[in-house]
């Protein structure tokens, strides 16, 4: 794997706009307009509408709409509750302030996108993001690496019920030996933000199936025991916010995103036309996008749309993406329902190969789409 500095340190080190080193000078950056949202709107869902019989099937059309014509939306009233967000954002934002080393002891390991670190740099000599991440699975619970879960601040990995089955039984007692005293009180705020996130998704991909027209066996078997993870983005200040890119524009290589903004700087932007279009997230709302592999499953009806995530100039940024994949080695192919009377047109192949391919290029617009384009 490549080494690659980390971007809070070389903020924190550099004051001057001339000693932002040419790697993370981006043309592209300013290259495309932004638009303004004055003409039209990010599409705004009701989660509980699409619970209540008597609004469900005009809120489901809506959500059509949205996963057809922008492949993003806002999701209110998920009915995720306000703690388990704020101690996931107070937790994630005590993570970052802790000293470097401290950081990395949760740091990926060779050949693993698991842990602090960077993604998707592939080359000595590419151009790189303004950014740090710390992703880590989620589900399935046997996949959880729990080592690479930080143990400071202490609720942030604290052993609870969801998670235990992770942990040996040796490494348990020593837990519950030390803890002892909270452990009735907390739950760690990954395990219990991951897993209200997971039924939400879980939720979201039901109505979508019905929205198809597919059978919802067929969709809730590749989504069964579907695959989570969790991934906190870190965007230091840049004295050249306008030059550098947080997060290269990319399309999402999972089945469905649910991002949770964590302060109130902005700074997600998704394609639209030949412009960018800034999305500002809406109190306590989620927002959610279309991956890769629905747009493929729905043979393109649902669209996984290209975004990126651009710095500010005073004000450190976080977010958490959450990613809802199918299994490993379920095969990913346009849905037999759906491409009654029309062509396939994208190539089957199991989620693990398609992962592999989406981690092993920079990331690049929707290159690897349109590869698997028949
Ligand atoms: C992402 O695309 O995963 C992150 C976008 C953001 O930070 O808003
Ligand atoms: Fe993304």
């Amino acid at each position: 794997s490549i080494d690659v500095p980390n971007v809070q340190a070389l903020a924190a080190s550099i004051a001057n706009p001339a000693h932002v080193p040419p790697r993370y000078v981006r043309p592209e950056a300013k290259a495309d307009p932004v638009v303004s949202d004055g003409d039209s709107e990010l599409p705004v869902i009701d989660f509980s509408r699409l619970l209540h019989r008597r609004f469900c099937r005009e809120e489901s059309a809506k959500l059509h709409h949205a996963c057809a014509d922008w492949g993003f939306f806002q999701l209110i009233n998920h009915g995720v509750p306000d703690q388990a967000m704020e101690k996931m954002k107070a937790d994630i934002v005590e993570f970052f302030k802790l000293p470097l080393e401290e950081k990395k002891a949760s740091a990926q390991l060779p050949n693993s996108l698991e842990g602090y670190g960077q993604a998707f740099v592939v080359s000595d000599d590419q151009e790189l993001d303004w950014a740090d991440m710390l992703s880590l699975v989620t589900r399935p619970l046997q996949s959880r690496n729990i080592d690479l879960w930080p143990a400071q601040p202490l609720t942030f990995r604290f052993v609870s019920t969801t998670c235990a089955v992770s942990y040996s039984a040796v490494q348990l007692r020593t837990y519950v030996r030390r803890h002892l005293l909270l452990l009735h009180a907390v739950r760690d705020s990954l395990s219990c933000y991951a897993m209200e996130l997971k039924n939400v998704a879980g939720t979201l991909l039901e109505v979508m199936a019905k929205n198809l027209g597919v059978a919802s066996e067929e969709f809730s078997t590749i989504f069964q025991d579907l695959t989570q993870a969790v991934r906190i983005n870190y965007y230091p200040p840049c004295p050249r916010a306008d030059d550098v890119l947080g997060l290269s524009p990319h399309a999402d290589g999972t089945g469905l995103t649910l991002l949770l903004q964590v302060n109130d700087v902005e700074g997600l932007q998704i394609r639209k036309g030949g412009s960018w279009f800034p999305v500002k997230p809406l109190p306590g709302a989620l927002v959610a996008n279309i991956g890769d592999i629905i747009e493929i499953l729905s043979n393109g009806v649902y669209k996984s749309v290209e975004h990126r995530a651009i710095v500010n100039a005073m004000d450190e940024r976080l977010s958490i993406a959450t990613f809802h994949g199918p299994k490993e080695y379920s095969m990913v192919s346009p849905l037999a329902e759906i491409v009654k009377g029309c062509k396939p047109k994208y190539m089957s192949m199991s989620y693990g190969e398609f992962l592999k391919a989406y981690f092993s290029a920079r990331l690049e617009g929707k290159r690897l789409m349109e590869n698997l384009k028949l």
